[in-house]
């Protein structure tokens, strides 16, 4: 199927209500463009689960704090289409900000609770109440579907998987495993923001997630030391900036006196140079 790159919401709404009127099933990839192979990887499953797929592109202003990155994330329509495309998608929705937010909203929507207040929530006051917005809204302009969220960005997906559940949207969740280059850095739209020696140095970040399930698998159950090992991992490379480490329990993102069975081990780190802010996570058990 050819892809139809749709900038309306009417227009994609309309479109799948006769996709699913046919019989097809729908498979949703939201995402903020730049796309890349992880979003690539994405978008392939969602094709294989579905008959007909739709990536949304759209840079919303919403989660972003002031002094953030808005005006400078990378915008790469056509780029994204052709990548859309090449992996499975049959339709690319690009709205801009007037048709998804007309002259402003008065409506969010937020997910109260320790869940959103901490790590990313702590360090960006507001972000999820924007992330959890406008995954609302494209749920509800997409109808039934199933959303494929990657795990890079751990929180959001519990956010949304909650959100989800909790305004009984028809939409089936399903994480997916994150996409890394052979040196183990995460993929991230925001990886372009690396100079050469940021980006040699930026695996640092999956190697300090995996110095703290090693130390786990070594017998430690102390989350302080967990948390303070991966640190000082990071904290050797002269080019990051330790901004959060965690060792907690992934349903509730809550850090247990005690490690026990599946722990979910996050991290954030900042260029000293101003030119990012990267974050990584990583699974294990106790
Ligand atoms: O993960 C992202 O790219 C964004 O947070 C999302 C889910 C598309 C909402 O803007």
């Amino acid at each position: 199927m050819t892809l139809q790159v749709l900038h309306r919401v009417a227009e994609l709404s309309d479109a799948l209500d006769a996709e699913r009127r046919a019989g097809r099933t729908v498979g949703l990839v939201p995402t903020m463009g730049a796309l890349h192979a992880g979003h690539g990887s994405l978008i392939s499953r969602a094709a294989a689960e579905n008959d007909v797929v739709v990536v949304t592109v759209f840079v919303n202003p919403l989660q972003f704090g002031a002094g953030e990155d808005l005006d400078r994330y990378p915008r790469t329509l056509d780029a994204d289409c052709v990548l859309a495309e090449a992996a499975g998608a049959s339709y690319v929705l690009a709205p801009t900000v007037q048709e998804m937010y007309g002259d402003g909203s008065l409506t969010k929507v937020s997910v109260a609770g320790s869940m959103t207040e901490v790590l990313e929530g702590a360090s960006r006051p507001g972000h999820f109440d924007g992330v959890a917005t406008v995954v609302a809204k494209l749920f509800a302009m997409t109808g039934r579907c199933r959303a494929y969220f990657g795990e890079k960005d751990f929180q959001q997906l519990a956010v949304v998987r909650r959100m989800a559940a909790d305004l009984s949207f028809p939409v089936e969740i399903v994480a997916c495993e994150t996409a890394r280059d052979p040196d183990g850095l995460a993929l991230s739209s925001r990886n372009a923001f690396l100079d050469g020696e940021e980006r040699a140095a930026a695996p640092v970040l999956h190697q300090a997630l995996e110095a703290g399930a090693a130390l786990i698998q070594a017998g430690e159950r102390d989350p302080r030391v967990v948390r303070e090992r991966i640190a000082a991992v990071v904290a050797a490379s002269p080019l990051f900036e330790v901004d959060y480490t965690a060792a907690v329990d992934p349903g509730t993102l809550e850090e247990p006196e005690r490690l026990e069975g599946d722990v979910r081990l996050l991290l954030a780190a900042r260029l000293r140079s101003g030119s990012a802010r990267l974050i990584d996570n990583l699974g294990t058990r106790a």
